[in-house]
């Protein structure tokens, strides 16, 4: 048996009318082709999961034409060019179908000599068959003298209404019926991108929900480190620098892994090398904490990590970096931050030191070396828990954690 396919392709509409929310847009369309060859080629230009490819195969359905798709290396190919633009009666082709072009997410052709982009202008003026580009970005200068060639449509992202109309209509269609809660979460989180949304509905109907409220945790977790990260990396040092970190959730441990991780991705050269010792030092004071349990010092190892790690460098640009998450141990500490029992024993541990769960938790890691059989009694921790930090305690050794702690 073939595996299920996906929801996305399973429920991708067929024609203009199970394409919701972009009536205007496919109205557009329509007109384009009924004028062509006024213009020559359509761009549909919007945000991610709109429906931008669904109109494009809804079109070539609609008005009997047989989709062609096109890719950046393509457009290099002579041979292929030359069979594309033949027009539709010198095919060989049974039924003499016309022909529609299709450029999908055209975002990633440059103007360079192995980009393409001059290849598909000069296509646009040379074709007898409609031609589609789709793209996230079509206001990218590259793009200056292509948008000039073609009919423009704009797509926004869809109406929360819309997902929801979406959604329920395909729940009816499976015969499934889910927490009406956790369908007004996905729709909240899908941002108007109908991909995103059933993505994660496939998420709630193959884990379940309370997976995918987990995993939505992790993923805002990420979000949170992704800003931080880039205020580190990208602004210039201040006095706001070493507050970076104060809103994650994530203890400094976990934080000097993602730095770590992440640092060949922002800087160079003397940068690079600067960050790193930076890195080191923070390290150093960890290992301190660990074994002279001087709580202070982790003033210290949150500075080296923050203004440290920003004063690098003074040359700061934004650019999109794609943060990668820590490989090394994370798995290791990212299962034990999932762990209920941690988060009970944080909170009991809160409660006996006066501290805000937040902070109790940026120490957490600590648990398993300073919790000792007084403390436990202390924080009146059940046989769980203790066993919790037995494991976790062992894990350390075993992974070598605490090894790295003593030098
Ligand atoms: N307007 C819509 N009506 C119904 N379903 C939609 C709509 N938009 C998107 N979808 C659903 O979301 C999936 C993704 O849509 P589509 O591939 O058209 O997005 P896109 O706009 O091309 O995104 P990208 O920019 O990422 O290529 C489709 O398979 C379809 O199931
Ligand atoms: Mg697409």
């Amino acid at each position: 048996m073939s595996p299920p396919l996906p929801l996305t392709e399973k429920h991708r509409p067929k024609n203009f009318t199970e394409i919701k929310g972009q009536a205007i847009a496919i109205q557009e369309a329509i007109t384009f082709f009924k004028t062509f060859p006024m213009k020559k080629a359509l761009i549909l230009n919007g945000p991610v999961g709109v429906g931008k490819t669904c109109i494009a195969i809804a079109l070539a359905k609609e008005f009997n034409l047989e989709l062609f798709e096109l890719n950046a290396s393509d457009l290099r190919n002579r041979s292929k060019l030359d069979e594309i633009l033949k027009p539709a009666t010198a095919q060989k082709s049974l039924f003499k179908k016309g022909k529609l072009i299709l450029m999908d997410e055209a975002d990633g052709i440059t103007t360079s000599d192995r980009g393409g982009l001059p290849e598909l202008v000069a296509l646009i003026e040379k074709t007898k068959h409609p031609i589609i580009i789709t793209a996230n970005d079509i206001w990218q200068r590259k793009f200056n003298l292509l948008r000039r060639k073609c009919h423009l449509v704009t797509l926004k992202e869809l109406k929360q209404e819309t997902i929801s109309e979406i959604l329920n209509n395909i729940l009816r269609k499976e015969g499934i019926a889910i927490n009406p809660k956790t369908i007004n979460i996905i729709i909240e989180n899908s941002k108007g991108d109908m991909r995103a949304a059933l993505n994660d509905l496939e998420t709630v109907l193959s884990l379940g929900e309370e997976i995918f409220i987990e995993e939505l945790s992790e993923r805002e977790k990420q979000e949170t480190i992704f800003n931080a990260l880039k205020q580190v990396f990208q602004e210039q040092t201040n006095e706001k620098t070493i507050s970076a970190y104060n809103n994650i959730n994530l203890d400094l441990n976990e934080i000097l892994l993602w730095i770590e991780e992440n640092i060949p991705l922002e800087y160079q050269g003397q940068a690079l090398a600067k960050a790193y010792d930076s890195l080191s030092k923070a390290d150093l004071f960890k290992g301190r904490i660990y074994r002279q349990q001087y709580w202070r010092f982790l003033v210290y190892q949150n500075f080296f990590l923050s203004a440290g790690i920003s004063a690098a460098t003074k040359l700061k640009y934004k650019k999109f970096t794609q943060y990668k998450r820590p490989s090394r141990i994370l798995k290791i500490w990212l299962s034990n931050q999932k762990n209920a029992k941690k988060k009970s024993i944080t909170i009991k541990y809160a409660k006996l030191t006066h501290m805000s769960k937040k902070k109790a938790n940026k120490e957490s890691f600590l648990f398993p070396l300073i919790i000792n059989q007084r403390a436990q009694d202390k924080l009146d921790l059940n046989e769980k828990e203790k066993e919790w930090l037995e494991d976790k305690r062992e894990g350390m050794i075993e992974s070598n954690e605490l090894e790295r702690f003593k030098n």
